[in-house]
Parts: structure tokens; C-alpha cells; sequence
């Protein structure tokens, strides 16, 4: 069994200019495998709605859901650090309830740390969770939760109100006991800014090269969909044209009767 990483050594990372890695994983396969190529955090994000389930926006994702593909990555991981989202619904009603639910996602699942989108407003949830031992992780910039208050998912804070409040909102989650902040697609002057103001870890996502750590959702940097072209996802690998082309030739070898073979039968 390998030691699982803990929010010290993530924050330890920081402090050496070692670089943190981060990907999203919802499924046994994916997080076993990446676990086992080193990746530093894994974050079961509310992507699960849009990746997993097929939906356009991360607002349908339930607790439930969330708690049942956590609980499957850290069962299948034993060095990453494991970050849990908290979804939509589940800590905006009230301070008292988003308690409730992290303490749930934690007991249930036995994740590392939780991550909530927001600056300001969410400071006194952060609060309750540092005081309940629950690590937490910010997001700023792109909060795709709040989706139907801004219309779109363009590029965030590029104006200097904008950008201001961002840099605030950064300084207030810190001071309010956060283990790191994604920050997503915001311009990298910015992150840049963010980074070397606050002590505590800044991931980016669209956010450029001068944040302490990159994170990337898994489906995106592997190429499953062929309708996602972001401009800061780079895609290592091609894996829709060879699940499309393996599933292709399965077909046609089996209405052939190529397959099986008499080596693949006994
Ligand atoms: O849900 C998610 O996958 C995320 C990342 C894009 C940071 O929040």
C-alpha cells in the first residue's frame, strides 16, 4: 500500500516550486490507472454531470451521485489525493446544510478534502468546514454552477472590477483557511497575480503556466469527445477515433464470422 498524499505535502509542493498535478476521475479504470501513473490529486468534479451522465450543464448532479463516484475513486486509489465537489444545491441553501452534506461526502466516501465554487460568499461555509476538520479547496473565475447567472462559459475577470474582486476573493479563502484555489479560465497575468500573492496552491484550468498546478478533466485530455475543442485542453491521445475504429471492426468481424478465432475459443 502506498502512503496517500495529505493537504501538507500538497502545500508542501508549493513551497518547492513542485509543480502539482491534478485530473478528474469518476470510475475505477481511469482513477486506478492514473494513480498508479503518479498523478499528485485526483478531483471527482461535478464535470460527472456533463462527461458522465451527458448533461449540458453540472447543475443536475445529486450528493448522492457525487458520494457514489468518490467513494469508487478512493477505493481504487492509494497514493492521490482525492477531492470531492460539492454540487450544486448542496451547500447554497445554508452554512448548517453545506456542513451537513461535506461531513456526509467525507464519512461516506473517505475523500481528502472538498471543493466549492465562490469567493465571498461562501467564506463563512469555509469557516464551518475548517472548524469541522474538513480541508476544503476554492474555485474561482469560471464557476460553472453559476452558469445561469452569466450566460456562458467565456473567458472570466478579464475586466479590472472583475479582476479586483477575483484577486479578493482569493485573499479572503485563504485567510479563511483553504488548501488551494482552482482557478478557471481567467487571463494568466492574473493567475500569475493570484499565485505569488497567496501561500496555498493555485490550479489552473485555462488559466496559464504561472499557477502552482494544472488541472485537466480526463475525458478531455484523452480525446473521447470530438465536440470538445477548448482552446487550453490539450489532447494527449486520440481515444474516439480508436474506440470508434475498435468497435467498428468488432462489428464487422463478427458479422463476418472472423471473430472468435479458434485460438480465441475452447
Ligand atoms: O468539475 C470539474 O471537473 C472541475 C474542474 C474543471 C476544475 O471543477
Amino acid at each position: 500500500m502506498g502512503k496517500r498524499k495529505t493537504v501538507k505535502d500538497i502545500y508542501k509542493m508549493k513551497k518547492q516550486k513542485n509543480k502539482i498535478t491534478m485530473l478528474t476521475a469518476y470510475d475505477y479504470q481511469f482513477a486506478k490507472i492514473m494513480d498508479k501513473a503518479g498523478i499528485d490529486v485526483i478531483l471527482v468534479g461535478d464535470s460527472l454531470s456533463m462527461v458522465f451522465q451527458g448533461n449540458t450543464t453540472t447543475i443536475p448532479v445529486t450528493v448522492e451521485q457525487m458520494i457514489y463516484h468518490t467513494k469508487i475513486v478512493v477505493d481504487s486509489t492509494e497514493k492521490a489525493f482525492i477531492i470531492a465537489d460539492m454540487p450544486f444545491g448542496s451547500y447554497q441553501v445554508s452554512v448548517e446544510k453545506g456542513v451537513e452534506n461535506a461531513v456526509n461526502i467525507m464519512k461516506e466516501t473517505g475523500c481528502n478534502a472538498v471543493k466549492i465554487e465562490g469567493g465571498q460568499r461562501v467564506i463563512p461555509l469555509v469557516e464551518q468546514l475548517i472548524l469541522a476538520g474538513i480541508p476544503v479547496f476554492g474555485h474561482l473565475g469560471l464557476t460553472p454552477q453559476s452558469i445561469n447567472k452569466f450566460g456562458s462559459y467565456r473567458l472570466r475577470a478579464r475586466k479590472e472590477g472583475e479582476a479586483y474582486k477575483l484577486i479578493n476573493d482569493a485573499v479572503l479563502l485563504e485567510k479563511a483557511g483553504v488548501s488551494g484555489i482552482i482557478l478557471e479560465k481567467i487571463p494568466s497575468d492574473l493567475a500569475k497575480e493570484v499565485t505569488e500573492k497567496i501561500k496555498v496552491p493555485t490550479i489552473g484550468i485555462g488559466a496559464g503556466s504561472e499557477c502552482d498546478g494544472q488541472v485537466l478533466v480526463i475525458t478531455d485530455l484523452l480525446g473521447i469527445d470530438e465536440d470538445v475543442n477548448f482552446k487550453f485542453v490539450r489532447k494527449y491521445a486520440d481515444l474516439n477515433t480508436i474506440i470508434s475504429k475498435s468497435v467498428t471492426d468488432y462489428i464487422s468481424d463478427v458479422k463476418e464470422s472472423k471473430f472468435p478465432s479458434e485460438e480465441e475459443s475452447y
